[in-house]
């Protein structure tokens, strides 16, 4: 029997229905961060929330993000409890996909936390294969002396040679959001205040209200390790207990993020579906993950 519900972009009139379906999604009581992302998903015009209708009422959601000019990102994958293992998380994620394919996109990525075997075999069983591993770092906020300085336009050569050093891709998640760092996100990631330097090393930071995050580390051990501690001293600085980082396990990173006080406390796997077989370009085989020169 196929399936005995529609896919379908999201209507205003889904959001209760799925919100008290998401409401206890991680177990009682979770919440979800779907109420506070409904509206902007709904209204967005980068990306299409979709849901899964059997008639009376959506039972599952899912959003699809373009997040650059051939990748796009899928988020927010939800199920009603009472209608898993029926096809309803492939069917929305095809749905992305051909939405994806349609917008022009190449690649699109999923990040899972690496327990969530359900959601890893749905990707595995829809084509999508595992590229790159990232952790979730955090670490108190402190005070170290002589921290590393935000980047001026008078660091960008400096940071460009570090950063042409190697031609891999380098997958980051500002925003938690994965995507291909290019040099001119870092360029532009300079004039907005969001990259430290050290000599012979630089890191990327992502600013959110309740959280201060850094989302790339690039240089040798030295400047790597001086870097991460920096990120704890500015958490300090700007009112927060503690420093976050998500970052590949790329094991020099996770050496240097250790030694800087930093203690792992999860883990994502990141998922790729190819959707034309071009461009070579955003590769993630062997994804260069940041860290020693
Ligand atoms: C993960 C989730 C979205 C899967 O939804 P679903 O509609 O049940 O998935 P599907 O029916 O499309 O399953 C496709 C395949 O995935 C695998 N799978 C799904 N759930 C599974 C489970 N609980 N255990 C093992 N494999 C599972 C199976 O291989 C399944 O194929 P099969 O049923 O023919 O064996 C759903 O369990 C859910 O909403 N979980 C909570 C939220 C979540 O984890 N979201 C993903 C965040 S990345």
């Amino acid at each position: 029997m196929g399936p005995v519900f529609t896919v379908r972009p999201a209507r205003p009139d889904d959001r209760e229905p799925v919100l008290a379906f998401c409401r206890d999604i991680w177990g009682p009581g979770s919440g979800d961060y779907l109420e506070e992302t409904w509206e902007p998903w709904l209204r967005s015009d980068t990306g299409r929330l979709v849901v899964a209708d059997a008639g009376d009422q959506p039972i599952g959601v899912c959003f699809v993000r373009l997040v650059s000019g051939w990748e796009a990102y899928l988020q927010g994958m939800r199920v009603h409890p009472d209608h898993r293992r029926r096809g309803v998380a492939t069917e929305l994620a095809r749905y992305c996909l051909d939405y994806a394919v349609g917008q022009g996109r190449h690649v699109v990525r999923l990040a899972t936390a690496e327990e969530n075997l359900a959601a890893r075999r749905a990707a595995e069983g829809l084509g999508f294969r595992w590229v790159v591993t990232f952790g979730v770092w955090r670490a108190p906020a402190e005070s170290f002396g002589a921290p590393a300085t935000f980047a001026t336009a008078q660091d960008i050569p400096a940071i460009f040679r570090l950063f042409r050093r190697s031609d891999a891709p380098r997958l980051f998640a500002p925003g938690w959001i994965w995507k291909t760092l290019t040099w001119d996100m870092v360029e532009e990631a300079v004039r907005a205040g969001q990259v430290l330097v050290r000599p012979e090393g630089f890191a990327l930071l992502h600013w959110r209200p309740e959280r201060l995050w850094l989302t790339w580390l690039e240089g040798t051990e030295g400047a790597c390790g001086g870097l991460a501690r920096s990120v704890r001293s500015i958490a300090l600085k700007e009112g927060h207990e503690e420093a976050f980082a998500l970052l590949p396990t790329d094991p020099p990173i996770e050496a240097c993020l250790l030694d800087a006080g930093f203690t792992r406390i999860h883990t994502y796997l990141i998922y790729e579906h190819r959707l034309t077989g071009e461009p070579a370009r955003d590769s993630t085989g062997g994804n260069r993950s940041g860290g020693f020169l």
